[in-house]
């Protein structure tokens, strides 16, 4: 891994966002810089970090770790479901089909926590023992393992709007999708998560929970799009100091921005109003870290870092694909 005094260095090239002129119609999401072009879809991953649904802050290297992460999983599950992807111009850039999103977000859990409205252990603490239509018995506790796998989907908010839980049944009477979509969604989601747990758990991690996006493209097939297992859209605990942790009553261990999200709950009394708090600069580099653990204990591969301007870098990358 990288050392502190490396990552601190790269702060001065972190990667805010991008403004190109020429290449496509810009959306700028929470994270990541999009550019359309017809069937094309060009997405940037910055530094940036959202949690409590706003950026807190930029982190060293976290667009390049984000995306290479996304990348071993959508090799490592193309057998499984076909993804947008058609080429890794940049460590930070996906170039992929565009498509049409379809209105759900696949959540998925194998245990029992979170913070947000919308998570389990939120929704099962405040007593219900129904969530998005999978029944659950009394006497879980918070981070434990769930008897099963279940599915949790939300709505795919728009932009801005909070996600919202639903069962199966009302997603296809509202119309979002339809039956035999939400069964085929269903289908690749349980393989998908199955072959993540599996994976993460040879190399020592918990694959808590995940979230993916589904689109269809030109032809009207369906495939995974946005990114995949990545410590943004999951939530990973190490595996090894996990039983412990729960015996003693504390906290898993976590290498996803969880870490981030509770330095500012619980020390800066920050819950997602108001003013942000500044981040300090140790604060950073213990999250680029995080974020590099996560990347080197679930591929296996060290994380070979580009240190350097990144900004400069990805339009150098980008130029074949100017308009
Ligand atoms: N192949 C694709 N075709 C169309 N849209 C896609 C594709 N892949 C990803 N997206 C969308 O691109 C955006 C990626 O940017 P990012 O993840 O930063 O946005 P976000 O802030 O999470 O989401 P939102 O746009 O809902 O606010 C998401 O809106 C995602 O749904
Ligand atoms: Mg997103």
């Amino acid at each position: 891994m990288i050392d502190p005094k490396t990552i601190a260095e790269q702060i001065k090239f972190l990667l805010s966002g991008t403004n190109f002129a020429n290449l496509g119609t810009r959306y700028e999401g929470k994270v990541r810089d999009n550019y359309t072009n017809g069937d094309r879809r060009i997405l940037i991953t910055t530094d940036r970090l959202s949690a409590f649904d706003r950026i807190i802050a930029l982190v060293p290297f976290k667009g390049e770790i984000l995306n290479g992460m996304t990348k071993f999983w959508f090799e490592q599950t193309k057998d499984i479901c076909p993804n947008y992807v058609e080429s890794y111009p940049d460590p930070s850039v996906i170039i992929g089909k565009e498509c049409e999103p379809l209105k759900v977000e696949m959540v998925i859990r194998a245990y029992i926590t979170g913070t947000t409205t919308t998570s389990a252990w939120y929704n099962y603490s405040n007593g219900s023992r129904n969530i998005c239509g999978n029944e659950l018995p009394d006497g879980l506790v918070k981070n434990q393992k769930l008897p099963e796998v279940i599915l949790t989907p939300t709505t795919k908010g728009d932009h801005g709007d909070h996600d919202k839980n639903m069962t199966p049944e009302e997603i296809v009477e509202r119309g979002l999708i339809t039956q035999e979509e939400w069964d085929k969604l269903a289908d690749y989601t349980r393989k998908l998560f199955a072959r993540g747990q599996e994976l993460a758990d040879k190399n020592g991690v918990i694959l808590v929970d995940t979230k993916y996006e589904f689109g269809k493209d030109a032809n009207g097939e369906i495939m995974l799009i946005d990114e995949i297992h990545t410590p943004d859209s999951s939530r990973y605990w190490i595996k090894d100091t996990y039983e412990e942790r729960m015996a003693a009553g504390e906290e898993p261990e976590n290498i996803n921005k969880e870490f981030l999200r509770i330095w500012l709950a619980e020390e800066q009394g920050y819950r997602g109003e108001g003013v942000v708090p500044e981040v300090p600069e140790e604060m950073l580099v213990k999250t680029a870290e995080k974020y590099m653990q996560a990347f080197e204990l679930i591929t296996g591969q060290p994380f070979v870092a580009e240190v350097g301007d990144t900004h400069a870098r990805i339009e150098k990358n980008l130029t074949p694909y100017y308009l």
